[in-house]
């Protein structure tokens, strides 16, 4: 993990071009998820009361394109953010190397089957 605060530091910091872009998409999806969270937990349980959240309705909104799109947004950052924020705590706290490799394994298995499963539910469900 790069404990950088500005992009020259992480640049100097960084081991890998890969390691450098996750620092830059940790900052980047950070701030658009907050947005795309809060605009999520307006419209499913402010603008619309628990009540109105039926599987109808939700199956209706769901229906049009640019809802599947922002959900899957929220799908695929959400996953990824929390997926390397997780792999940061791994590498800081398990120092033994097979350890971690089974624990990356076990997680990521269980991380992708989720996000196959969200991504299935979203794209071909058809009201
Ligand atoms: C009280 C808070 C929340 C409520 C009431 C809520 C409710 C819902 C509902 C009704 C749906 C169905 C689809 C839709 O209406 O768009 C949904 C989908 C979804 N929500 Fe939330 N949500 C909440 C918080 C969150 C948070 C904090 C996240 C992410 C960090 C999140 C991520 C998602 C994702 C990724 C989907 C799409 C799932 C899929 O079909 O693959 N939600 N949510």
């Amino acid at each position: 993990m790069l404990r950088a605060k500005t992009y020259q530091d992480a640049k100097m910091a960084s081991h890998t071009n890969a390691e450098l872009n996750w620092w830059i998409f940790m900052r980047i999806s950070g701030v658009l998820l907050v947005f795309l969270v809060l605009g999520h937990v307006y419209m499913t349980f402010i603008q619309v009361s628990e009540s109105d959240a039926t599987f109808d309705a939700v199956v209706n909104k769901l229906a049009q394109p640019a809802w599947k799109f922002y959900d899957f947004l929220i799908l695929l950052l959400a996953t990824l953010h929390g997926v390397n924020g997780a792999r940061y705590s791994i590498e800081d706290y398990i120092r033994s190397r097979p350890n971690r490799f089974w624990v990356k394994g076990v997680f990521y298995t269980v991380v992708a089957s989720i996000f196959t499963l969200g991504t299935i539910g979203l794209f071909t469900y058809h009201a």
